[in-house]
């Protein structure tokens, strides 16, 4: 039979992105958070307070962070997968036991966290701060993320945010302002200065702080 023109292949494509009734994407994703639920049980094990840190880049921050604070089990996850091996060599060659890097996107990270997979610190340095008014749905503060945070986090936890970006503070902190399990905290200084690969070409720093509310 010869091959059907071209037209009709084309017309057939939404229905072939089907996958049982869901769309491609979400079938992908939700392999993608079943995928990394199973690297989670052995790369957290039996861990119930952990100290995040979301887009950890080359993991200079996180890697000194762990060295400094040992009695606590710290996980770097970031996007990108060279970024993720440099955070790794990091890890090994400084043989931190209580650091962990992995490539994952954040949301589907904190989807594939178990109840007992806690988060107490939440770290996050410098995220793409989409400076164009119609980029800025990719921000990856929003409600949404919030609640993702705070459906993870214990009960005190902290969240701590650093930008360069004037206009991404200022959304950070209004987003945060008007969510109702976050309270922000004024005046604590950072916790730990370790210069990371972007506050290098950056230079400022604009940060907040906020709590898990009960
Ligand atoms: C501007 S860089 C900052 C990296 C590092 N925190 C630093 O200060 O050097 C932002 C990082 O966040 C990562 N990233 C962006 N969106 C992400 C997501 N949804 N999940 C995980 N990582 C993400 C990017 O791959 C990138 O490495």
């Amino acid at each position: 039979m010869p091959p059907p023109p071209f037209r009709s292949l084309t017309k057939a494509m939404p229905e072939q992105t089907k996958v049982m009734g869901k769309d491609w994407a979400e079938a992908r994703r939700e392999g993608s958070v079943d995928r990394l639920r199973l690297t989670l049980q052995t790369a957290l094990a039996n861990q119930t307070a952990i100290t995040f840190e979301l887009g950890c880049g080359h993991g200079h921050w996180l890697a000194a962070y762990g060295a400094a604070h040992p009695t606590e089990f710290c996980v770097g996850i970031d996007l990108v997968t060279h970024r993720v091996e440099r955070s790794q060599r990091k890890q090994a060659l400084a043989k931190l036991t209580n650091v962990v890097f992995l490539k994952a996107e954040a949301t589907e990270f904190l989807d594939a966290l178990r109840p007992t997979q806690q988060l107490a610190k939440i770290f996050i340095l410098y995220p793409d701060p989409w400076p164009k008014k119609r980029h800025q749905k990719n921000r990856f503060i929003n409600a949404a993320n919030l609640d993702r945070l705070a459906d993870h986090a214990v009960a005190g936890a902290t969240l701590h945010f650093r930008t360069d970006s004037e206009a991404y503070h200022d959304w950070t902190r209004e987003h945060l302002a008007a969510h109702p399990r976050w309270q922000l905290v004024e005046g604590t200084p950072w916790p730990f200065e370790r210069t990371t690969f972007f506050e290098d070409m950056m230079k400022a720093k604009r940060d907040l702080l906020a709590v898990r509310l009960p």
